[in-house]
C-alpha cells in the first residue's frame, strides 16, 4: 500500500472514532456540539493519531482499539490549536483553510469549543474499553503532562507569547517548541506504546522517536510558514515574523534550520533500529514530518 493510501486509510479510522465520541452537532445546546465538529472536522492531518497507532503496532499485532485512544491526541491538539488562533494568543483567521472558530461563533464559543474538546480527551481516556486500570492511569498522565504546564504544551504557549519581540535566543526556542508542540508528539508515540504493552525498552525508543520527530516538526512549521503561501497551508503564513515569534529561521536562518530538521529526522530513525521492518511506517511518518509542504 502507498504511504498516500495507508494515510487516507488511517485517517479514516481516526475521524470515525472521533464522530462516535463527539456529540452530534444536533445535540443540544448545538452551538457548541456544531463549534467543536467546525475544527475538528475541517481537514486536519491527523498526525498525532496516526502515530500513535503506529506505534501500537510497531510492539504488537493486538492493537483493536487503539484509535479511541488515538482520537484523544486529536481533541486535545484541536482544542491547542482554536485557543492558539484567538485574539488573545496568535490571532489568527484562517485554519485548516477554514475562518477560524472565533471567526465563525465568537470568541466565548470557540474558548468553550477549546474547553470542551480538552474535557472530552479526558473522558475518552476514562471510558476506554481494551486497557486495565494500570494502562489507564499511565494513558491520563502522559495526556495530561503532555498538555500541561511543566515541559507541555501550555508551558509552551506561555514562553512563545512571552517571548514575542525578546532577542533570538537558541535555548528559549528549543525549550518552546519541546514544550509547545515536542511534548503532544512525544506522548502520541508513548500512548501507542502503553496501550500496546510495550516493555520498558520498547517505550523509551519510541518516545526518543516522538522526541526527535517533535522537535522537527515545529522546525518545519517554522520553515513552512516563511517559505509557504497561506493557501497552501491553510493557515496564515508570514505570521512568526510579523509578531517577531522565536523560530528557527529567526534564530538560524533558513538553511540551517532545514539542516536542523534533516538532522533530527535521522536521529529519529536510529532510534527506530531495534524495530526493524515492523518500524517502516514510522520511519515513513518521520520523512513525511520533514518533507511536507503543509
Ligand atoms: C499545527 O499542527 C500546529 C503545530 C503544533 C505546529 P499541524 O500542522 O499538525 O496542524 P493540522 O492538525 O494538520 O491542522
Ligand atoms: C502552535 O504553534 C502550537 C500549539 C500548541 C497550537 P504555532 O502558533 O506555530 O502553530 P500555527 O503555526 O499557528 O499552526
Ligand atoms: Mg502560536
Ligand atoms: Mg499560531
Ligand atoms: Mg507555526
Amino acid at each position: 500500500m502507498s504511504l498516500k493510501e495507508y494515510l487516507a486509510g488511517q485517517t479514516r479510522l481516526v475521524d470515525s472514532a472521533l464522530n462516535r465520541w463527539v456529540p452530534d452537532a444536533e445535540a443540544p445546546p448545538r452551538i457548541i456540539h456544531r463549534a467543536m465538529r467546525y475544527s475538528l472536522f475541517a481537514g486536519g492531518k491527523r498526525i498525532r493519531p496516526i502515530l500513535c497507532i503506529e506505534a501500537a503496532r510497531t510492539v504488537s499485532d493486538e492493537t483493536a482499539g487503539v484509535e479511541d485512544v488515538a482520537c484523544t491526541l486529536e481533541l486535545i491538539h484541536t482544542y491547542s490549536l482554536i485557543h492558539d488562533d484567538l485574539p488573545a494568543l496568535d490571532n489568527d483567521d484562517l485554519r485548516r483553510g477554514r475562518p477560524t472558530c472565533h471567526k465563525i461563533f465568537g470568541e466565548a464559543m470557540a474558548i468553550l469549543a477549546g474547553d470542551a474538546l480538552l474535557t472530552l480527551a479526558f473522558q475518552v481516556l476514562a471510558r476506554l474499553e481494551c486497557v486495565d486500570d494500570r494502562q489507564r492511569a499511565r494513558l491520563v498522565d502522559e495526556l495530561a503532562t503532555a498538555s500541561g504546564t511543566v515541559g507541555g504544551m501550555i508551558g509552551g504557549q506561555v514562553n512563545d507569547l512571552e517571548g514575542e519581540g525578546k532577542p533570538p535566543d537558541p535555548l528559549l526556542l528549543e525549550s518552546i517548541h519541546r514544550a509547545k508542540t515536542g511534548a503532544l508528539l512525544r506522548a502520541s508515540l508513548r500512548m501507542g506504546a502503553i496501550f500496546a504493552g510495550a516493555d520498558q525498552a520498547a517505550y523509551d525508543a519510541l518516545s526518543c522517536f516522538g522526541e526527535h520527530a517533535g522537535l522537527a516538526f515545529q522546525i518545519v512549521d517554522d520553515l513552512l510558514d516563511v517559505e509557504q503561501s497561506s493557501e497552501q497551508l491553510g493557515k496564515t503564513a508570514g505570521k512568526d515574523a510579523a509578531q517577531h515569534k522565536i523560530t528557527f529561521p529567526a534564530v538560524y536562518g533558513v538553511e540551517r534550520s532545514h539542516a536542523m530538521a534533516e538532522r533530527e529526522r535521522l536521529l529519529a530513525h536510529a532510534a527506530l533500529e531495534r524495530f526493524g521492518p515492523r518500524a517502516a511506517r514510522l520511519r515513513e511518518l518521520a520523512d513525511l514530518i520533514v518533507q511536507r509542504k503543509a
